[in-house]
């Protein structure tokens, strides 16, 4: 078997898989050079599909109550720490109308698993947001529900959900998460949300306590078969108030490495240069855009929640991560040679044309 870096971009190029071996090699294989190589190829893809562009998200941090009990989550039921906030359905209206105003097109409501945010209740959001702003899409991140409660989201209009499959090893999953959460649940979930016709995002964390080169190949294998419209994926940092708080963090750089990768994987996917990426190294989120991702997700949660959606320590959330910080934001991203774009930013399944 070749196994040289040209020959696996060769392939993807041509056959648009690799096999899971295959998979594992490349996570083996991430160095410097090979980095580049990987990086120079995903750039170039990025650009048939998109030019130059760059798609921002509004971020709405909607609450961090959460049922759950995650091991690296700084937000996760037993942190006593955490100090809990829920928005008010007009507090989560206006983060919209102020978006909207700076140029967003589409607002990402993320929040913990909390049952207060009812079917009832997200609906009567989503319309009212979908009533005032029909041009806009509606992004909801808000884990694992039914396959009704995904149903009616739908209908009320939200065209986009997000739910990180997080590893898809099983053993894996068991190490990351408490008996009661499952992969097969969370595989449900995704297969059903793509069934219903949300535009859906998975995605994982890069070094995350007992990764390994298999899973990540698993993880791979995951998303050359799901093809998801989004992908989100950034590096594991560590959260004082959790079981994995003497963990390592993940590298920026290895981070990185896979976008490119995930970029030739499947082109036209929408991903996210993730707050993850810009908090563990300075440029980061520029390195991301870089390397193949083609998203940025500033933060428009009022200012004083902002804090406390402390998923891993010490977050970014003022500067160019701000929603405010948007001229900040262009500045950096113009000098790198890439443009901001206010557009709704739905996937592009071709090729352009030039
Ligand atoms: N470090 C990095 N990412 C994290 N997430 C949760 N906790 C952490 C952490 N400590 C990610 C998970 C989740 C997403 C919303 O944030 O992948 O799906």
């Amino acid at each position: 078997m070749r196994n040289d870096i040209y020959y696996f971009i060769d392939k993807l190029r041509s056959e648009h898989s690799l096999t899971l071996q295959e998979y594992k090699i490349i996570a083996e294989s991430f160095n410097e050079a090979n980095a580049e190589i990987f990086r120079e190829a995903a750039d170039k893809k990025r650009r048939a599909y998109y030019g130059n562009k760059i798609f921002i998200r509004g971020l709405i941090e909607i609450g961090n109550i959460c049922k759950n009990d995650c091991y690296y989550c700084g937000i996760r039921r037993s942190n006593t720490n955490a100090e809990r906030y829920r928005l008010t359905e007009e507090e989560i209206l206006s983060c919209v109308d102020k978006g909207y105003e700076l140029g967003f097109m589409t607002f990402v409501l993320q929040g913990g698993e909390d049952s207060a945010f009812s079917d009832e209740t997200l609906t009567e959001i989503i319309k009212y947001i979908k009533g005032k702003y029909p041009e806009v899409a509606v992004t909801i991140s808000l884990g694992e529900r039914s396959r009704e409660s995904y149903l009616k989201l739908k209908e009320a209009g939200a065209d986009r959900y997000l739910l990180r499959h997080e590893t898809a090893d099983s053993n894996h999953y068991a190490k990351l998460h408490p008996p009661e959460l499952s992969l097969e649940n969370r595989m449900r979930c995704l297969k059903e949300l793509k069934e219903i016709g949300f535009y859906v995002g998975c995605g994982f964390m890069v070094g995350s306590p007992y990764q390994t080169s298999e899973t990540i190949a698993k993880d791979l294998k995951f998303i050359e078969e799901l093809k998801p419209e989004m992908c989100g994926i950034g590096p594991f940092i560590s959260q004082k108030d959790t079981p994995f708080k003497n963990m390592p963090n993940g590298s920026a750089d290895f981070t990185c490495y896979l976008l490119s990768i995930i970029r030739l994987i499947h082109p036209p996917v929408l991903l996210p240069s993730t707050t993850a990426l810009g908090t563990l190294e300075k440029n980061g989120r520029e390195k991301g855009i870089l390397a193949g991702a083609n998203v940025i997700m500033p933060n428009l949660s009022p200012a004083a929640v902002r804090k406390k959606y402390a998923l891993y320590d010490k977050k970014l959330c003022t500067g160019s991560e701000a929603a405010e910080g948007l001229a900040e934001l262009k500045g950096s991203m113009a000098a790198i040679g890439y443009e901001i774009v206010t557009d709704r930013g739905d996937i592009k399944l071709s090729e352009r044309e030039e």
